[in-house]
């Protein structure tokens, strides 16, 4: 009992530490403020009950989120393949630090803001049955863990080998690859999420 609580408590202070290292990385206002700005603009909108903020949250946090998931398997990775082994380092050690929390705000914010725009009467009130309701709900918040799993993790491992002492450059190249991999089904499931959205009102 006693072990587990111990091995308990090393994994927990594990993620902390990580997180808190990461943010201070990336500079712990820019961290906070990628997490904050985004979700308190969404707070105001609840407060106000205003479904034109709300909808302007969803649609520009989703952009942020979209653009991102298209812009890195297509323009960043491959810029970072034709880098040598040095300044890939350099790039992804500076990148991965603000990447993670950016995108963590912008995602959190486009799938709540998508569900309080489907489910509140003063929203869009479309409520959660539904085809198109279910599968933006499923799709939408899949995409999130599936964006918090998979991709996060691999940037993340991309990063630490990075700032190892002695930084493996094929293990590098593998996760980049794997990285490409991913960042084009996420692509894929996005466009599938842009149809759902334009299907909410039109299908
Ligand atoms: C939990 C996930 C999500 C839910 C519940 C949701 C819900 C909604 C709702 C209710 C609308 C209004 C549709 C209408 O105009 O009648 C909408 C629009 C929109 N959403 Fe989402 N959404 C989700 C995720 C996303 C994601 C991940 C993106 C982009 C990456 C996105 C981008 C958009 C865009 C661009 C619109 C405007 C389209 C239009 O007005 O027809 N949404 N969403």
């Amino acid at each position: 009992m006693e072990i587990t609580q111990n091995q308990n408590t090393v994994r927990e202070r594990g993620v902390i530490d990580r997180v808190q290292h990461l943010a201070s990385e990336a500079n712990p206002a820019f961290a906070t403020g990628s997490i904050i700005v985004p979700l308190t603009v969404l707070a105001i909108s609840v407060v106000l009950q205003s479904p034109q903020l709300l909808f302007y949250t969803h649609v520009a946090a989703g952009a942020v989120w979209f653009g991102f998931a298209l812009i890195f398997p297509a323009v960043i990775g491959p810029a970072l393949g034709g880098l040598d082994d040095e300044n890939t380092i350099a790039v992804t050690t500076q990148l991965t630090p603000k990447l993670v929390f950016f995108i963590l705000g912008f995602s959190f914010t486009t799938v709540l803001s998508g569900t309080v725009l489907l489910t509140t009467e003063w929203g869009l009130g479309y409520g959660f049955s539904g085809l198109w309701s279910s599968a933006s709900l499923g799709l939408g918040w899949g995409l999130f863990f599936f964006g918090l799993v998979v991709p996060n993790r691999i940037h993340l491992q991309a990063y630490y080998e990075s700032r190892s002492e002695k930084p493996d450059f094929d293990r590098l190249a593998a996760i980049e690859k794997r990285n490409a991999l991913i960042g084009i089904v996420e692509a894929i499931a996005m466009l599938g999420i842009i149809f759902l959205m334009t299907g909410l009102r039109l299908g």
